[in-house]
């Protein structure tokens, strides 16, 4: 008796063996002598087909009675199908049921639910079939993450979740305080009304950790999940996300960027090869263009042209923008959209913006207005990446922090790593939930992390 998941027995199992399976039913269908039943364990998107026969001894008094939902274990004989629609079923000598579910109040009927309906269900959505497709899709992203850097001689840094630093000093933090019951101190000494002694939040960005790592090792990326208060109720916001973040030394903006082309193709190339079975799924209901713009991007070179660049064309633009564009001020989407959909229908690296709507880290470029930054937009999705060459220059780097009014001591050492052996160096950060809407085409992020957290809803 051998026991196997689905997955493996549609694609190697051999026939005629006896076999046990154990899943979710997905439908029943009876016929005159027996029933078929579609299981599914979710190891792969398609179901195992099981004939039922009416000679089974709990036939009438089990079989007849389970709806989608319930949980069965099968055990029977793999068969050639006769029919169209699978190669194999499994002819069932023995069911038996863990859990049944009670198809009056069972949410997840047969036909298609709205992606809004099963996001209030999210502890039920992923034994749908698009759900659970994510999530394998996720899984074997975040693995092909992890085995581009190694290939390429990255260190995986573990980087803090609570931090006391704003690495992006834009302020969009999530604050970490401890209970007030534990704060209160009964002994004579007075303490801190801080836990950690100061003000910690939930960390924005791994990435001013990850230069202390670089510094050391070379070529590092921390994977994580990051945090950001945004007030944005947006397709395209979380407040907790998942980021990608690699740094290297000796490294300048230009091998950042093709860093950046070759690890973005390397992701849609895993995907496309890998996942091709869950991947068809939203190449046939979600948008049919699907494969044609992943080919794409893994088939041209990226476009690159500077902020500068990308206002001259925006203000000879034969188009009427909500937000008028000017030298200084950040792109808003529609401009993203237009040059990235109508201008070069491409992925296209936007950089060199003015050092005022940047953070202060990055690198100062010579003419002492813009700074050495890169955005990477994505054809109907918008930006996916954001990273720069870091400030390595001692003196630079204090005059910038003092423009901006930072605390000097607060940061005392990240200036060591320009005091102390100082070197250039460059990295970026890739939204993971971005790139998995990217390749999903779902029309919206809440849809491809388990479970979402966006102003005023953190359910589970
Ligand atoms: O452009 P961002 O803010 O860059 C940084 O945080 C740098 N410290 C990264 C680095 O250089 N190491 O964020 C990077 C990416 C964005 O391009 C976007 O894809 C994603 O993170 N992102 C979000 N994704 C979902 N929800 C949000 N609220 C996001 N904010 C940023
Ligand atoms: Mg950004």
């Amino acid at each position: 008796m051998q026991d196997r998941r689905i997955k493996n027995i549609l694609t190697a199992e051999p026939l005629k063996q006896k076999i046990e399976v154990r899943g979710w039913l997905r439908t029943r269908r009876d016929a005159r002598d027996f029933s078929f039943l579609e299981i599914n364990d979710g190891s792969c998107l398609d179901n195992l087909q099981v004939i039922a026969s009416s000679d089974l001894e709990n036939f009438k008094d089990i079989v007849l009675k389970l709806h989608t939902g319930c949980s069965v274990l099968v055990a029977g004989v793999l068969r050639k199908s006769p029919a169209k629609g699978q190669t194999v079923e499994l002819h069932a000598d023995r069911i038996e049921v863990y859990g049944w579910a009670d198809p009056e109040s069972y949410p997840l009927q047969k036909k298609r639910h709205s992606f809004e309906f099963l996001r209030n269900i999210a502890h039920l959505r992923p034994r749908t079939n698009s759900l659970g497709a994510i999530a394998r899709i996720r899984s074997s992203l975040s693995y092909a993450v992890h085995q581009f850097f190694r290939d390429h001689g990255f260190i995986h840094v573990h980087t803090p979740i609570i931090t006391t630093i704003d690495c992006e000093g834009a302020g969009e933090m999530f604050r970490v305080s401890a209970p007030s019951h534990f704060l209160k101190d009964n002994s004579e000494e007075p303490r801190d009304s801080e836990f950690f002694g100061k003000p910690a939040n939930l960390t924005v960005s791994g990435q001013l950790q990850a230069e202390v790592y670089a510094m050391a090792l070379g070529n590092v990326y921390t994977f994580g999940p990051t945090f950001r208060a945004e007030n944005s109720n947006t397709s395209r916001h979380l407040s907790e996300f998942w980021m990608v973040e690699p740094e290297m030394a000796f490294c300048d903006l230009s091998e950042n960027m093709a860093l950046a082309e070759s690890f973005l193709q390397y992701l849609v190339r895993h995907v496309l090869e890998k996942d091709s079975l869950d991947m068809s799924l939203f190449a046939k209901f979600i948008d049919k263009k699907l494969f044609a713009k992943l080919d794409k991007v893994i088939e041209n070179p990226f476009v690159r042209i500077t902020y500068t660049e990308a206002v001259a064309i925006l203000q000879k633009a034969d188009k009427n923008f909500e937000f008028p564009v000017r030298w200084g001020t950040d792109l808003q989407a529609e401009h993203e959209r237009y040059l990235c959909e109508i201008v070069f229908n491409q992925p296209v690296f936007i950089t060199d913006y003015p050092k005022d709507i940047k953070p202060f880290y990055m690198r100062v470029n010579a003419d002492g207005k813009t700074v050495a930054a890169m955005d990477l937009l994505l054809p109907g999705l918008g930006e996916i990446i954001g990273g720069s060459q870091r400030e390595e220059r001692y003196d630079v780097l204090v005059a910038r922090m003092q423009e901006l009014r930072l605390n000097l001591e607060e940061y005392r050492w990240y200036l060591d790593l320009r005091a102390f052996g100082t070197a250039p160096h460059s990295g970026f950060g890739l939204g993971f939930e971005r790139f998995l809407q990217f390749v999903t085409a779902m029309n919206n992020i809440r849809e491809v992390i388990p479970f979402p957290r966006t102003p005023g809803s953190a359910l589970y």
